[in-house]
């Protein structure tokens, strides 16, 4: 929660306590340097003994509850049959409203299955935005082509519309007239849409959305990743949804979805996934190819121990004071960083603060990579670790052309109940002694680019090694640290 002091300012507070530590630590600027050349300007491939905060993700970083801690320790290990899956089973029911559900071993696990069994070559899927792992599913798997039909207002970086995740509905009536019903095997709606920086959509845009659904009998497919932060936005900032609980407002949203997924990741705080769903119909053309590609179906790819976590996790999502940690955390993050003209995404959203790389580095060309380029920067500056959500994150054309990415963003991620205010205080600093910099840094070149999802595996190096230049000005001015 925020919490008003006597001065006026609003700052976040941590509704928890930290009663197990982890030990970081923070290298001086040359190794940083050394780290990030040996790992191709990837921050992907940097190892956390080099790193101060790891802001990469919010996936699978969270600081899990007491309460998960301890169910992890009374599981009922059974390949087939197990309580605990039943466990797991019964807080869907009750927080998501779903009858049916299955586990996958993470979120991208249930784009496969969902991809493979809807999608066919020819076919197209209108999407709010895509995500990385949902379109290359949709088009590898399904061999389908991903539509976006996101607002006008969803690519301005800077804006104070509150609902950049909304998807336009006369778009998709044009979408769906234009290929024809039959083309269209779903619709899929992403909450807190994460390449867009973490922007909800509206409780109204969803439910216009599944008017036109159901006028042309498409199914609409939730990804609910980063379900519970949409929802503690939609209380903030739609009117009618004031007075409802974080809880009520999800329970609203899978109602609405005819088939659920979700990457048990984030909000759950622990390495897993599911799919659920109250359609029997769309349950059971999923369900025979689970133990193909997870696992049976009361563990689909995940241990046991996970899923008594997730169950539990399951129940304290919709508590407010998780699923709003990260956000008022960044929202504080982002109010520093507009103070000082620092070009960040607004409003506020879920999952990340994000850095507008065409903005801050505009000499950059995006055939250079400035996202790339400046999450590198922020690591040689600070020891914190980011990620490029730009053009790298992008897959080449068939012809093997550079698909440039609508945003170049680099994204700095929270994840929940792991960082405190004074880490925030640390990278808002350092943001801002890289902006008074920028000058110093160019642009990166690919030196081994892999055929798929490049940016986790892909290797590039600093045109004009300015990445010693500007290690070089840090020293000057701030020493080692
Ligand atoms: N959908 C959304 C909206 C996501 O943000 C992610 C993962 C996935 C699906 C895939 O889930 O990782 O469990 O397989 N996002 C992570 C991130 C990787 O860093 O934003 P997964």
């Amino acid at each position: 929660m925020s919490i008003k002091l006597s001065s006026g300012k609003e700052i976040p507070v941590e509704m928890h306590k930290a009663r197990m530590v982890q030990k970081i630590w923070l290298s001086p600027v040359e190794e940083r340097l050394k780290a990030i050349e040996e790992a191709g300007y990837n921050t992907f491939l940097l190892k956390t003994k080099d790193m101060f905060l790891d802001m990469l993700t919010d996936s699978g970083t969270n600081a899990m509850s007491d309460n998960q801690f301890a169910a992890m320790m009374k599981v009922d290990d059974a390949y087939a049959g197990s309580m605990t899956f039943y466990e797991f089973a019964d807080a869907v029911r009750d927080v998501l409203g779903y009858k049916h559900v299955m586990n996958v071993h993470q979120g991208r696990a249930a784009e496969h299955l969902i991809s493979k069994v809807f999608a066919k070559s020819g076919d197209v899927v209108p999407t709010n935005y895509h995500f990385t792992t949902t379109k290359v599913h949709i088009e590898l798997t399904g061999g389908a082509t991903c539509l976006e039909i996101y607002t006008d207002e969803a690519l301005k970086t800077e804006s104070t519309f509150p609902f950049k995740g909304n998807m336009d509905p006369q778009k998709l009536k044009d979408t769906i007239e234009k290929y024809g019903r039959e083309k269209i095997p779903f619709v899929r709606m992403e909450a807190t849409t994460n390449l867009l920086g973490g922007q909800p959509f509206s409780m109204e845009n969803l439910k216009e959305i599944k008017r036109i659904c159901i006028q042309y009998g498409i199914p609409l497919v939730l990804d609910g990743s980063l379900m519970c932060e949409n929802a503690y936005l939609i209380r903030q900032r739609e009117r009618g949804y004031e007075n409802k609980t974080v809880a009520e407002i999800v329970k609203e949203m899978c109602d609405i979805a005819d088939l659920f997924y979700m990457s048990g990741r984030k909000n759950t705080c622990v390495r897993g996934g599911c799919i659920a769903t109250n359609n029997k119909e769309l349950f059971e053309k999923i369900q025979p190819w689970l133990p193909v590609y997870e696992g049976f179906f009361t563990y689909g790819g995940m241990s046991q121990r996970e899923i008594a976590a997730m169950a539990i996790g399951m129940r304290e999502m919709v508590n407010p004071d998780l699923a709003g940690c990260a956000i008022e955390q960044i929202k504080y993050f982002i109010k520093r960083l507009v103070e000082t003209r620092i070009p960040v995404v607004t409003p506020p959203g879920g999952l990340a603060c994000h850095l507008d790389a065409m903005k801050f580095l505009p000499h950059i060309p995006q055939s250079q990579y400035p996202a790339g380029a400046l999450t590198a920067a922020l690591y040689i500056a600070s020891g914190i670790r980011s990620m490029e959500r730009g053009t790298i994150s992008m897959e080449r054309d068939e012809e093997g052309n550079e698909v440039f990415s609508d945003l170049e963003l680099t994204r700095i991620a929270l994840p929940r109940r792991v960082y405190t205010m004074s880490h925030i205080e640390y990278a808002i600093d350092r943001i801002n002694w890289l902006y008074n910099h920028r000058d110093l840094i160019k642009g990166l070149k690919f030196v081994y680019e892999p055929p798929v999802l490049r940016f986790f595996l892909g290797k590039l190096e600093a045109i004009d090694n300015w990445g010693r230049g500007l290690s070089e000005a840090f020293k000057n001015e701030l020493g080692d640290y």
